[in-house]
């Protein structure tokens, strides 16, 4: 089995500590909310938040968009669990899906936009699943992958380590109880797409307008907005 089909089980493992250490990464928050106020959709939008976790993601589109219709979709059962929990997000729909396949699971309809937040690099075919992502979309709709990227600059791959090795992993040591996913983030983030190469992939895929916005703080130049519409 790819070691990518295996992610969601292992997110159900630490889905009740998720948030926890999240909260304990600065800017967590801000930065997706920042991503999703980038789409900049227009007022009663319909958006997908593909590979929606516990829900950050998704409570970032609902501050950018108070009156979208959003509809969050993970693999990972414990993760869905915890994002039901949100009284925040009760109007959400949330759907159980498989983000190499949205349509299977229920993501019906045409979309405004997608965000996919720390997803596109886990999906076993990023290029099939973006071929999937721009049928989903409205003509003229907005992709956001909100994504690690650190190919090709040796200082991010530095950064990248440094965090992870001295950070994370002891982190989720100690709240999660498991290394197991952390050391595939930090494995995972290394091998992914350079930005040039992720913004090939959108093109590649039928997308046009792509270009990429950088995020602050210590994850500049390792945290960006990938953005990219289905054309009109
Ligand atoms: C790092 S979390 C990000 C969650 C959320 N978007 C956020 O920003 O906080 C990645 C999520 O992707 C989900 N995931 C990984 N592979 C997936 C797949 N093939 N289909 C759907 N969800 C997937 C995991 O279960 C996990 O909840």
């Amino acid at each position: 089995m790819n070691e990518k089909q295996t992610v969601p089980k292992e997110f159900d493992r630490v889905s009740r500590s998720y948030d926890l250490l999240s909260a304990l990464n600065p800017g967590y928050s801000e930065h997706l909310e920042r991503s999703a106020r980038r789409m900049e959709l227009a007022p009663g939008a319909k958006i997908l938040d593909l590979c929606c976790g516990t829900g950050l993601s998704t409570a970032a589109l609902r501050r950018a968009y108070p009156d979208a219709t959003i509809t969050g979709m993970d693999a990972s059962e414990g993760m869905l669990e915890s994002a039901r929990e949100k009284s925040d997000l009760s109007d959400v729909e949330w759907l159980l899906g498989d983000a190499m396949d949205p349509g299977a699971f229920g993501a019906a309809g045409r979309y405004d936009g997608i965000l996919m937040a720390y997803g596109i690099r886990n999906v076993p075919e990023p290029d099939l699943c973006l071929e999937r992502l721009r049928g989903l979309l409205v003509d003229g709709g907005t992709l956001c992958l909100h994504e690690y990227s650190v190919r090709g600059s040796l200082w991010s791959r530095m950064v990248w380590n440094v965090v992870t090795l001295g950070i994370v992993i002891p982190l989720g040591l100690i709240f999660a109880r498991t290394t197991k996913i952390f050391r595939y983030l930090r494995r995972s983030v290394l091998a992914f797409d350079s930005v040039d190469a992720l913004e090939a992939r959108l093109r590649k895929a039928g997308f046009t307008d792509v270009r990429t916005e950088p995020m602050g703080g210590w994850q500049r130049g390792i945290v960006h907005s990938f953005l990219a519409s289905k054309p009109s």
